[in-house]
């Protein structure tokens, strides 16, 4: 396994295995790898022949009040782990790499970007998609893997390359939990062990709700209400958002909404000084 910090040796790099025939994979990460990302690199190493892993901590999609300088960066230990995972090569650029000069042009997906994550943190998708992009745009990766934790995320990815028709396939991977439920991520390890109890309240309340909707023993309206209420009432959680949308408009469900559309179940919250997120999907009744 190589790791460049250039774009031009990236470049370099890729363009022998492509001219070897091999499709190329790419998993962008912000580092602090954990079993999430390396079910990505599974997925890219099914899917291609040749893994590129981007580990860059973004500073334009963190907000000023946000967790940019703590963010956890264990390059070493992220190493080692793309090595036993079998990533071909790693691009680990600084800063001054990605970003050599203010830009002046960013990329925006008006609409998706404005609910949900959007309210909460101004500006953080713009930094995502813009970097993403110009990610993309370095690698020129064939396809490129996605977690579905970051729902909100992929969905904005996918419109991004849709209209601007970028030469990727995009591939979205379910989400990894700890075998109590918990989602994997990177912020997880903020968490104290009390912390850790409380955010548990997240992912019991989706599977709950996952039951009720597709048990059919509430309406999708209800049962949004009753994840709301469930997890008002966990002490310790703030919750910023607790909704069950359509998949693919991130409209909030109503008794108007078709009964054959896709609905996923979407959650916020701080525990602490931790922000968590996530969310599970609720398989239509009419489409069982
Ligand atoms: O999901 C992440 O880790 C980041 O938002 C991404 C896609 C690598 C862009 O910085």
């Amino acid at each position: 396994m190589n790791t460049v910090s250039t774009i031009e040796k990236l470049r370099e790099e890729v363009a022998t295995a492509r001219l070897a025939g091999k499709r190329i994979g790419c998993v962008p990460t912000m580092g602090a790898l954990h079993a999430g990302h390396l079910s990505l690199v599974e997925a890219a190493k099914a899917e291609s022949d040749f893994v590129v892993m981007t580990i860059f901590v973004n500073p334009t999609q963190f907000g000023p009040n946000e967790d940019l300088t703590k963010y956890p960066r264990p390059l070493e230990e992220d190493l080692a782990k793309c090595r036993d995972a079998g990533v071909d090569l790693v691009f680990h650029p600084d800063v001054e790499v990605v970003y050599p000069r203010a830009n002046a042009t960013f990329v925006e997906v008006p609409g998706l970007s404005d609910v949900l994550e959007g309210t909460f943190r101004s500006g953080h998708f713009r930094g995502v998609t813009t970097v993403v992009l110009k990610l993309l745009n370095m690698v020129l990766p064939d396809v490129v893997f996605l977690g579905r934790k970051d729902f909100q995320q992929q969905l904005l990815i996918r419109q991004m390359v849709a209209d601007l028709d970028v030469p990727v396939e995009v591939r979205t991977c379910p989400t990894v939990r700890e075998e109590d439920g918990l989602a994997l991520s990177s912020r997880n390890v903020f968490l104290s062990r009390a912390e850790r109890e409380t955010a548990l309240a997240i992912s019991r309340s989706l599977e709950q709700i996952r039951r009720l909707v597709e048990g059919e023993a509430v309406s999708p309206v209800a049962a949004g209400s009753e994840l709301k209420r469930l997890l008002m009432e966990t002490d310790g959680l703030l919750l910023n958002y607790a909704t069950i949308v359509d998949a693919a408009t991130l409209e909030e469900v109503s008794e108007s909404t078709s009964p054959t559309v896709d609905l996923v179940a979407l959650v916020a919250a701080r525990i602490g000084s931790t922000r968590l997120i996530d969310n599970i999907p609720l398989c239509n009744a009419l489409k069982k």
